[in-house]
């Protein structure tokens, strides 16, 4: 399978008013004004009709990771991959319904999220500004991280760039060092999404319009060791942890990397160490609440 990028992430919000107030007033996201099922959809400067849909809910969970294919036929040959190998599929390829429409479908991931793929999605008007250029990665946790690492690697593509120990896994689907990581964790869950900034300088400049909103710097400033991005670190209403991004390395060879596996000393988790580790309260919130995945493969 030949995944091209992360297009969005859906994640359900009990604090969907106060959610969607800092995702556009303080994260600086445009809201499309698309409503669809009390839905709100929001969006970055990359070529997409959106990059975060928030759906109303009473608890914290992923609701849908979307991909990009190139065309309608790897989203074909996608769907065929996936039933030769046996992979639960929620639907089969259809037009979609969501901002942008395109063709696409939908199956689980081993840790039972709802994974789309899609082709042919008409992009939207984006954002300007100090705004986030694009959703760089969402990290997961996993209560199996050799299962979701082998999973994303053998049926759908992704590269390993890095490991954090046997804590992390780093995978890549362009030259961005990672579109998705996996945290080792006793339950599945979301840890945190993260997005880039096109500078440092707009990276200050969108963190002070964080902390004018209201919501303080969790963790940061450092810069990681995996991945090398400057980072900042938010807990926005509803308890979900968001991270902004900056000067990332790009992996434009992938021949040459060599995936690295990372000590966990802080001076890698922050290789200025001008942050030191992160506290229990942003541990805490990555940690998330349990989330049984996608209803149909509830018990
Ligand atoms: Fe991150």
């Amino acid at each position: 399978m030949n995944i091209t990028h992360l297009r969005y992430v859906a994640i359900a919000t009990p604090e969907f008013e106060r959610s969607r107030a800092f995702f556009t007033e303080a994260w600086g996201l445009r809201d499309t004004g698309i409503e669809l099922h009390g839905r709100a959809f929001l969006q970055t400067q990359l070529d997409e009709p959106f990059q975060l849909a928030l759906v109303p809910g009473t608890e914290r969970r992923i609701d849908r990771i979307a991909f990009g294919l190139s065309t309608r036929h790897d989203v074909d040959a996608a769907a065929r991959d996936l039933d030769r190998a046996g992979i639960p599929t929620i639907a089969a390829p259809h037009q979609l319904a969501t901002p942008g429409g395109g063709y696409g479908f939908q199956f689980l991931d081993p840790d039972n999220r709802c994974i789309e793929v899609s082709a042919d999605v008409a992009p939207g008007p984006a954002g300007s500004g100090a705004v986030p250029q694009k959703l760089a990665h969402i990290v997961v946790n996993t209560p199996d991280i050799d299962r979701a690492t082998a999973f994303y690697r053998d049926v759908l593509g992704f590269k390993i760039s890095d490991w954090s120990e046997h804590q992390m896994s780093f995978l890549r689907c362009n030259p961005e060092h990672h579109s998705i990581a996996f945290n080792a964790a006793p339950h599945a869950a979301y840890n945190h999404t993260s997005w880039t900034m096109g500078s440092i300088d707009e990276l200050f400049r969108a963190q002070g319009r964080v902390r004018a909103f209201g919501s303080p710097l969790m963790w940061g400033t450092g810069r990681h060791g995996p991945g090398s991005q400057v980072f900042n670190y938010f807990i926005e209403p509803s308890g979900y942890v968001v991270e902004l991004i900056a000067d990332g390395v790009e992996i434009a060879d992938d021949a040459a990397w060599q995936p690295t596996v990372w000590e966990r000393k802080p001076e890698f988790m922050d290789l200025w160490g001008t942050s030191g580790p992160p506290g229990p309260e942003i541990r805490e919130a990555m940690a998330g609440v349990p989330d049984p995945g996608h209803e149909t493969a509830r018990v």
